[in-house]
């Protein structure tokens, strides 16, 4: 049985189906990819499995039990930081830290807290809130923070997609290590927009179109760089499967969305 399950996930909003029979099995300890375009519904299928939003058909399930709510042993790092502005990155990590280690005196939290602040390079700069910080560094804060609960499952929405793709590399070795330090493992879900991102990183990957591709394996070893997966015959194949499925998503969508009769369109339009 999958450790982590979506099945036969549904949900509109409105007239608009955005996830329609959305299965994904993932095994414990594995890393899964979903790789889909701007607009294709993958924070929409992050949140619901993460508990954050009810999907409107068909359910997810973590260890055997349904997730009706965000799971206790869960972290997740959104697109957009989301730290607190008004606390220091020590304080936004510790925060995490607090809730999910309250048993923890207040020197073992924060030695935590330093522990994952220093592994992406934040140690000296701690005592800094999110406004004098860049986006690189603002988003290392939320990866530290959701790597220093210990999570069993992590679940990451385009974690890399708004920074530059040097500082995306390097957070992208980083991210590597975080999990490779980890025993066991966390299962990792995360949400991509780059086929290359989702090949370095993950054991599979799957494409979301309209709905979901079967998932593609990466059995590559690690470490893996950018660079010698430009040459791997699998990583180019991998590639080419996925590319293929997102194209052919891309088509069957832009045709749903032509008008029905352009000539007769044309004629209603004012001159
Ligand atoms: N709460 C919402 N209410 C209405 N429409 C939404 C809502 N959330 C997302 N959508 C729509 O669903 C589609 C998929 O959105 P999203 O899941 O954010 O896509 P992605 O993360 O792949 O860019 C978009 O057309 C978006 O406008
Ligand atoms: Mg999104």
């Amino acid at each position: 049985m999958a450790y982590f399950k979506l099945q036969g996930v549904g949900k509109s909003f409105g007239v608009r189906r955005v996830l329609h029979e959305v299965n994904l099995f993932v095994e414990e300890g594995e890393f899964v990819t979903i790789v889909g375009t701007s607009g294709s519904g993958k924070t929409t299928l992050i949140k619901i499995a993460s508990g954050l939003m009810n999907p409107d058909t068909g359910g997810v399930f973590l260890a055997g039990l349904p997730v009706t709510s965000f799971p206790a042993r869960a972290a997740m790092v959104f697109q957009n930081y989301s730290l607190l502005p008004w606390l220091s990155a020590k304080e936004n990590v510790r925060l995490a830290v607090e809730s999910a280690f309250p048993q923890w005196n207040r020197t073992q939290q924060l030695d935590q807290v330093t522990k994952y602040l220093e592994i992406v390079g934040l140690g000296a700069a701690a005592g800094k809130r999110p406004g004098q910080l860049s986006g690189g560094m603002r988003q290392r804060v939320a990866i530290a923070r959701a790597f220093a609960v210990e999570p069993a499952l992590m679940l990451l929405d385009e974690p890399f997609g708004a920074l530059d793709a040097l500082t995306r590399a390097t957070l992208q070795a980083e991210l590597i290590k975080l999990i490779g330090q980890q025993s066991p493992r966390a299962t990792v879900l995360m949400i991509s927009n780059s086929v290359d991102e989702a090949i370095l990183l993950s054991d599979r990957v799957v494409a979301l179109g309209t709905k979901l591709s079967p998932a593609v394996p990466v059995t590559l070893a690690h470490p893996r760089t950018h660079k010698a997966l430009q040459h791997e015959e699998e990583a180019v194949k991998v590639k080419a499967r996925i590319t293929e499925f997102l194209l052919a998503a891309g088509t069957a969508k832009s045709a749903e969305c032509q008008p029905v009769e352009p000539r007769i369109l044309a004629q209603v339009v004012p001159e």
